[in-house]
C-alpha cells in the first residue's frame, strides 16, 4: 500500500506538513514508487513564476522519460488482465452495454495507435477529437498517447466556428469524428458540423469517421476514411512511444475573458502522476469498486477522471454515452443500479435538475451500491448539498466537494472520501502538495485563517497547465500577472477558522453556466456580429438549475424591431458557439453603463441583473449615470 494515500486525518496533517516543508521530495518520492519510468528524472521542479514570459517555465521531472498509456494499460496487465477497464453505457438504454477488460483495450488502444500512424499522425503532431462519448473516443485519446501525438479533444455539443477555431489554434493534422451522436432522442450531425469547420481549415490532411449512427453523410475522396475499415486493417501491437516527462500530452481549450479560447496545454510526466495521486486520495479507490464520472471527455475532468486517473489506478470506469434525461429523468441513478456503482462523481447542475423531478424517480432505483460521492464543476448549494446526501447518499456517503480548473489538471482543493470531513457548500482543504493562499486586492496575502480573498497557489504542482498553446505571453498575463510569483485562479474564496476553503465564484469574465465555462467577451462578440446591434454586455446571473445563466444587454441601431432581434440573436450565439452560450435572457436597452474611460461597468449590469438593485454603488462617476435606471426599468 502507498504512503501517499492519507488514510487518516493524523495521516493528511502529516502529509501536508512534509509536502509543504519539501514539495520536491515529496513528488519525487511519489513519482518513484508509483510509476513506470524509462529512465528516472534529472531534476524534479524547476521553475520560474515570473509574470515575464521569458523567465515563467515549470518543469517538472526533467530528463525523465515514459509513456502514459504504459502506466494506464500495459503495467496492468499482468495482474489485471481480465478485469474490466471501462464499462461503456449507450445512449440507448437497451443497447447492451460493453465490459471492456485491460486486455481489450491494451489491444484496441494499440489497433487505433497504429491506424493513426497509417493516416499520416505522428509523434508531436496535433490530432483533434470531435467525437461521442464511445469507446473509440477513450481508444482514440489514449493511441494518440501512445504514439506521442498530442489529444485537442473538442467537446461534440460544439458547434462549426468553435470546432475550426480550435483546429486552427493547434494546427492539427489529423481530424477524428463519427457520422453522429447520439444525445437522448436527437443526433447530432457530427460529420456535416466538421464539413462545415473544414472549410475554413487548411491544416486537416485525413479525416477518420467513426460510424456510429449510421446517418447518411458526404465522404471526401482522398481526405475522409472510415474508422471501421481503418481499424480492421491495423495491428494490435504497437509499442510505446518514450516520451520525454516535459513533451506536450494534450491541448485542452477553455474559455477565457477575451474572446479567443485558450488552448491549455499539459505535460506527460507531471500530469500522470497529479492524475492517479489524487483519484487515488479523494475518492479513496479500492480495488474492485466500480467508479463514474458523468462528465464528457470533451471537458478536463474527463481527461483526468474518467481516463486517466482510472485508469492509471487500474479501476473499473464507466463511460456513459447519453445525457441524464434520457429515456426518462432516473436514467443516472438506473444506470447505478444496473452497474452496482460504487463512487459517483458529477456536476452541481445535473443534482439540481435532478432533484426538481418527482422523487419517485429515485427511489424506484436501487442505489444501495453507493459508497462515495462527489461533484464539480462550481460551487453547491446547500439545498442541492443535502438532497444529494438524503437521497442519493442515504445520509450514509462522504460527498468529496472538488475545486479544480482545466488549468490545474487535476483535483486540487477537496475532502478526500471518508478520511477527511466534508463539509456542505466547501471544497475544503488542500491535497497535500497543493499550497493554496487568499490575497487581497491590493496584493498581500491575507494570513488570518478566517478570511475571504481571491484565490492563489503559491508553489508549483506536477499537474499545472505549462503555457498556452502559442501563446506564452497570454499564459504570463492571465495567471501570473495579477500576484507576483504565484498563480492566480480566477476564483473568489472564504477560509474558515479551521483553514477550510469555500468558494465563492469567478472573480474575473467568465460565467459558469451549468459547470461549462463561457467567457462573456466571447458571447459579446458573436452578439456584435448582428447587423443591428450597436454594443453589447454580457453577464451571469443566478440561475437556480444552471447555477448561473446568460444575460445580455444590447443597444440597437437605428429603429430595429426589438423581438426579433432577440430572437435572432439566440439562435446566432447558438449556432456559432453552441447552444449552451445561448443567453436565456435579452433586454433591449438606450445605453450601456460606461466609464470615463469608456468601459462597460459590468458590475453595475451584473447587479440589474440579478435583480439586486440596491448597493450598485457610485454611479454619478459614470460617463452616463442617466442610463442606469432605464436599465433598472428595462429588467426582463
Ligand atoms: C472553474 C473551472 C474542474 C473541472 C470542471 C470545470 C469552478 C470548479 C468547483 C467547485 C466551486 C468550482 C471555478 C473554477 N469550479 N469546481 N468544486 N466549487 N467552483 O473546469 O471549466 O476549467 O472551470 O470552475 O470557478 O475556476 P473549468
Amino acid at each position: 500500500m502507498s504512503n501517499f494515500i492519507v488514510k487518516s486525518q493524523k495521516q493528511y496533517q502529516e502529509l501536508y506538513k512534509a509536502s509543504k516543508e519539501n514539495p520536491e521530495k515529496f513528488w519525487e518520492d511519489f513519482a518513484e514508487q508509483e510509476f513506470i519510468w524509462y529512465k528516472k528524472w534529472d531534476k524534479v521542479l524547476d521553475y520560474s513564476l515570473s509574470p515575464n514570459p521569458d523567465e515563467l517555465d515549470i518543469r517538472w521531472f526533467e530528463g525523465a522519460q515514459l509513456n502514459i498509456t504504459e502506466n494506464c494499460i500495459d503495467r496492468h496487465l499482468a495482474t489485471k488482465g481480465e478485469q474490466t477497464a471501462i464499462i461503456f453505457e449507450a445512449n440507448d438504454p437497451n443497447e447492451k452495454p460493453l465490459h471492456i477488460t485491460y486486455n481489450e483495450l491494451a489491444k484496441n488502444v494499440n489497433k487505433t495507435a497504429n491506424m493513426l500512424k497509417a493516416n499520416g499522425a505522428k509523434k508531436g503532431d496535433r490530432i483533434c477529437l470531435y467525437m461521442p462519448m464511445t469507446p473509440e473516443l477513450a481508444y482514440a485519446v489514449l493511441a494518440c498517447a501512445r504514439i506521442g501525438s498530442v489529444h485537442s479533444v473538442v467537446f461534440a455539443g460544439f458547434s462549426a466556428k468553435s470546432l475550426s477555431d480550435r483546429i486552427m489554434d493547434a494546427k492539427c493534422n489529423v481530424l477524428i469524428t463519427a457520422d453522429g451522436g447520439y444525445r437522448g432522442s436527437k443526433i447530432t450531425p457530427l460529420k456535416e458540423i466538421a464539413d462545415e469547420a473544414l472549410m475554413s481549415c487548411d491544416c486537416v490532411d485525413k479525416v477518420i469517421v467513426l460510424n456510429r449512427t449510421n446517418s447518411k453523410i458526404a465522404m471526401e475522396y482522398g481526405r475522409d476514411v472510415w474508422w471501421q475499415d481503418e481499424f480492421a486493417k491495423a495491428s494490435d501491437i504497437c509499442p510505446a512511444e518514450v516520451m520525454d516527462a516535459e513533451d506536450m500530452l494534450f491541448i485542452l481549450y477553455t474559455s477565457g475573458s477575451t474572446g479567443k479560447p485558450k488552448g491549455m496545454v499539459h505535460t506527460c510526466g507531471g500530469y500522470m502522476v497529479y492524475a492517479n495521486y489524487s483519484f487515488r486520495n479523494v475518492f479513496q479507490y479500492e480495488d474492485g469498486d466500480i467508479y463514474w464520472c458523468t462528465a464528457d471527455i470533451g471537458w478536463i475532468t474527463g481527461h483526468s477522471y474518467i481516463l486517466y486517473g482510472p485508469l492509471s489506478a487500474g479501476a473499473t470506469t464507466v463511460m456513459f454515452e447519453g445525457v441524464p434525461s434520457y429515456p426518462d429523468m432516473g436514467r443516472f441513478w438506473e444506470i447505478v443500479a444496473k452497474h452496482k456503482v460504487n463512487i459517483f462523481y458529477t456536476a452541481p447542475t445535473a443534482i439540481r435538475s435532478l432533484a426538481m423531478c418527482d422523487i419517485d424517480m429515485v427511489i424506484k432505483h436501487d442505489l444501495s451500491s453507493l459508497k462515495t460521492l462527489g461533484t464539480v464543476g462550481e460551487p453547491i448549494n446547500l439545498e442541492a448539498w443535502e438532497w444529494y446526501d438524503q437521497h442519493i447518499g442515504k445520509s450514509n456517503c462522504p460527498i468529496v466537494d472538488t475545486w479544480w480548473q482545466t488549468e490545474t489538471g487535476g483535483i486540487m482543493i477537496s475532502s478526500l472520501a471518508g478520511v477527511t470531513k466534508d463539509i456542505p457548500t466547501y471544497a475544503t482543504l488542500p491535497l497535500p502538495g497543493i499550497q493554496p493562499c487568499l490575497m487581497d486586492e491590493s496584493s498581500h496575502e491575507i494570513t488570518q485563517a478566517d478570511a475571504e480573498g481571491r484565490l492563489c497557489i503559491k508553489h508549483p504542482w506536477p499537474s499545472m497547465a505549462r503555457t498556452i498553446y502559442g501563446d506564452h505571453q497570454r499564459y504570463a498575463d492571465t495567471y501570473f500577472s495579477s500576484f507576483t510569483g504565484m498563480y492566480f485562479t480566477g476564483d473568489g474564496a472564504k477560509r474558515d477558522a479551521k483553514g477550510n476553503y469555500r468558494i465563492t465564484g469567478r472573480v474575473d469574465d467568465i460565467v459558469i453556466v451549468s459547470g461549462h465555462n463561457l467567457g462573456t467577451a466571447e458571447i459579446e462578440n458573436v452578439i456584435n456580429e448582428h447587423p443591428n446591434v450597436a454594443e453589447s454586455a454580457v453577464v451571469g446571473y443566478p440561475h437556480a438549475v444552471k447555477g448561473n445563466s446568460i444575460y445580455a444587454f444590447i443597444t440597437l441601431r437605428g429603429n430595429s424591431l426589438e423581438e426579433s432581434v432577440a430572437r435572432e440573436i439566440k439562435e446566432l450565439v447558438a449556432k456559432t458557439l453552441g447552444p449552451i452560450c445561448k443567453p436565456e435572457k435579452i433586454q433591449i436597452t438606450t445605453g450601456l453603463p460606461k466609464t470615463r474611460s469608456g468601459k462597460i461597468m459590468r458590475r453595475i449590469l451584473r447587479k440589474v441583473a440579478a435583480g439586486e438593485f440596491e448597493n450598485l454603488g457610485d454611479v454619478s462617476t459614470l460617463l452616463n449615470p442617466e442610463c442606469v435606471e432605464d436599465v433598472i426599468k428595462g429588467r426582463v
